[in-house]
């Protein structure tokens, strides 16, 4: 047995022992967990609190801690729901999309709860488990690298409904709320044995767009003259939007997929990102009568409460709403905790994620963590005592990305002020990298500028998972499934593809489209590995050419001084001092340079160097 193995067993036997002698059952504090869907998490502190009344949030960054940096571990519904239940990363439970997530037997933190003696109780929206969602939606994950752009979603609108007095506007979700509030009244007063309780939430989720038929998705941003009170108007900003021509390829196949890449004017967008606010204000409430509750029946002093979400919602900003993105409004949630033990008006900048979450709710237990989850306890800095941590959080997560909406896997860690977001093989997309001291708004890619910054989390990030394997793996498990369903509908394929949710697009050019797809199923791995657009070449190419930092040169524009110039090279160590510069989209050459210098990693294949710039040549490229 090595050391640390030792170490640990020590560890977890120390525990057990002080738990069996310390504490009884009745100290052991009960938990309610209560997750919304797509709240972007921002909005619980300042400044974006300042946009939209959340009292009972507010309330419980009074009362307890209150995470600044908190990440979804993927942002879509199911991939995140599998990984917060079962603590793991995204990659590890192959959670690919919203179709395929965790087995029903999947061993959660309630289930270990429950083995410990804790009464458990889930209510409302769950959806962790594979199998759900529409099939349009698992076909558009499946589909995602086809060379085609359809839009498939909804175009997103805002709604108004009911009057100044209609505060039940998400029906579902208040019936859900009611019960809740009617469980813990009546029974969770009568329990002999602590209790742990999960309502998941709706809101604020878009709502289903129905006059766009059955397969519609959500894009309905509703909400009633009383939420819409709750909501600072003159607060609220119009996001900035980089012309088309700047935005990062995957995120123009997000906008365009999102239907969002026609004109929006500014009432339009303003009324979305106000109904949205709303929206928060309403699941706000909801969470307040679930306080109210356990205040009322005088549980809430021995009741850790924790609010989250499985994701955020862009809310037009980066022009796309929803989420399947890794800008901070799709992928910063909220996360609060209070409760017996735990510190007061606290704010904590560590980046945390939803895999933490399970080794926390089990440490709040005193239940022993098992081994092989993907996350930390965060009792070590919400503990009023100074409560040392055997597995201290690293400080870094990681979010992954592999369902529809976005044409490349995509891997994003966030670490002190940086967001380094990485594609497919790592190859064939260019990385972006975001200062998020310097531009909250994610609209400068400064990828290209910090070479030496994007070597670092990229190895960080491959020591953590060998992400061009998993893309790999991804896209075998796409074109099987999708061959897989193509089959069960024999004959009636043709038209059951076309009639998806992007049968608009689709019907415009079927048999481009029925080509693409077929095109796709044709192209061998090793040349999707490579990526279908990948810059072509220049005659003299060694395999040390540069893959462009997009935008790419820095700026869009050559730096008049040359030494301004700094490029992220990926793959083995240059040979030669000779290199050339490629445009990413045309493959054109844009001139070539003299190596001044350059850093090779030792571990990533990431090579950073600067060049010299000398005018353009014009060479024909492969
Ligand atoms: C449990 O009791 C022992 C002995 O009284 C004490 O040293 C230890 O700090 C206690 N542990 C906890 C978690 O309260
Ligand atoms: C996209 O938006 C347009 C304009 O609102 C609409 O006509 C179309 O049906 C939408 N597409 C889908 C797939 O919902
Ligand atoms: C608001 O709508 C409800 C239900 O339609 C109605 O009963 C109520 O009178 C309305 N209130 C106002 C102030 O218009
Ligand atoms: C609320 O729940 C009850 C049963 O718990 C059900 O009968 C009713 O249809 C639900 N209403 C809505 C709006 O979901
Ligand atoms: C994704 O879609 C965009 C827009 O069609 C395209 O430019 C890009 O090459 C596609 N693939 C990747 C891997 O970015
Ligand atoms: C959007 O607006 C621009 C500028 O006003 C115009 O050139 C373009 O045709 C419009 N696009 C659509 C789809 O209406
Ligand atoms: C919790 O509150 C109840 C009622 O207010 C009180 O009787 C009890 O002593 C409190 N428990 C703790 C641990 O503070
Ligand atoms: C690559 O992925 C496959 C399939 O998920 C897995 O079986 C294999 O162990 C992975 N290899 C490495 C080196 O991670
Ligand atoms: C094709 O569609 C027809 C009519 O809806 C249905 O009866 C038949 O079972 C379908 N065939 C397959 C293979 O799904
Ligand atoms: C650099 O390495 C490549 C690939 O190994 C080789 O083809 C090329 O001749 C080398 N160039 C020089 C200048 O050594």
């Amino acid at each position: 047995m090595n050391t640390f193995a030792f170490f640990l067993l020590q560890v977890v036997s120390l525990k057990a022992l002080s738990l069996s002698l310390n504490r009884t059952s009745e100290q052991r504090p009960n938990i309610v967990m209560v997750m919304s869907d797509a709240f972007d998490g921002r909005l619980t502190f300042h400044p974006g609190n300042k946009v939209v009344q959340l009292p009972y949030i507010n309330y419980m960054r009074q009362m307890g801690v209150i995470f600044l940096n908190s990440y979804t571990n993927s942002p879509i519904c199911c991939p995140s729901r599998a990984a917060m239940w079962s603590g793991k990363f995204v990659h590890l439970t192959q959670a690919w999309n919203n179709y395929k997530c965790l087995a029903p037997s999947a061993t959660t933190w309630m289930d270990d709860l429950q083995k410990a003696g804790y009464h458990t109780h889930r209510m409302g929206k769950l959806d962790y488990t594979s199998g759900g969602h529409s099939v349009s939606n698992r076909v558009e994950a499946w589909t995602r690298e086809v060379a085609f752009l359809l839009r498939q979603e909804g175009r997103p609108v805002a709604d108004l409904v009911g009057n100044g007095s209609t505060v039940r506007v998400m029906t579902k979700d208040w019936n859900t709320t009611d019960s809740a509030v009617q469980w813990i009244r009546q029974k969770a007063t009568a329990l002999s044995q602590p209790f742990a309780l999960y309502l998941g939430l709706n809101l604020p989720h878009p709502y289903r767009t129905e006059e766009l038929g059955p397969t519609a998705g959500g894009s309905t941003f509703r909400t009633s003259p009383y939420w819409l009170k709750k909501v600072s108007t003159e607060q609220v900003s119009l996001p900035n939007w980089l012309p088309f021509s700047q935005m990062h390829r995957v995120d123009y196949y997000s906008t365009v997929t999102k239907n969002c890449s026609g004109n929006f004017s500014e009432q339009e967008i303003r009324d979305i990102r106000v109904s949205y606010y709303a929206m928060c204000a309403e699941t706000d409430s909801m969470l307040g009568e679930v306080i109210a509750a356990l205040r009322d029946t005088g549980l809430l002093n021995s009741t850790v409460v924790l609010f989250t979400s499985d994701h955020g919602d862009l809310a037009m900003e980066h022009r796309q709403f929803y989420k399947m993105s890794m800008f901070e409004g799709s992928s910063h949630v909220p996360l609060l905790m209070m409760g017996p033990g735990i510190k007061s008006g606290t704010e904590i900048s560590l980046p945390v994620s939803l895999v933490d979450l399970y080794p926390s709710v089990l440490d709040f237990a005193g239940i022993p963590i098992p081994h092989g989850l993907s996350g930390h306890s965060l009792i070590p800095l919400t503990s009023q005592s100074n409560k040392q941590s055997t597995k201290p959080h690293p400080g870094w997560i990681l979010s992954e990305y592999h369902g529809c909406n976005a044409n490349a896997s995509t891997y994003m860690l966030r670490m002190d002020k940086w967001k380094y977001i990485t594609y497919s093989d790592g190859l064939s997309v260019p990385p972006q990298l975001f200062d998020l001291s310097m531009d909250e708004a994610e609209l400068k890619n400064v990828a290209s500028r910090y070479p030496v910054v994007c070597q670092h989390l990229d190895k960080l990030l491959r020591s953590v998972v060998d992400y061009p394997n998993v893309t790999e793996a991804v896209r075998q498990y796409n074109k099987q499934q999708f061959l897989q369903w193509k089959q069960s509908l024999g004959n009636n394929y043709t038209q059951v593809i076309a009639n998806l949710r992007w049968h608009v697009d689709w019907q415009k050019n079927v048999q481009n489209n029925e080509k693409a797809i077929e095109d796709w199923l044709d192209r061998p791995e090793c040349k999707t590995a490579c990526g279908n657009r990948s810059p072509k070449p220049p005659q003299y190419n060694s395999p040390y050419e540069i893959p462009k930092p997009s935008p790419w040169p820095p700026g869009g524009a050559i730096p008049s001084n040359p030494n301004d110039l700094h490029a992220v090279h990926v793959g083995p160590p240059p040979n030669s001092s000779k290199r050339s510069l490629t445009d990413e989209n045309s493959g054109e050459q844009k001139g070539s340079g003299s190596l001044v210098s350059f850093h090779v990693h030792p571990v990533s294949t990431w090579v950073s160097f600067r060049v010299l710039w000398f005018p353009p040549l014009s060479t024909t490229c492969q």
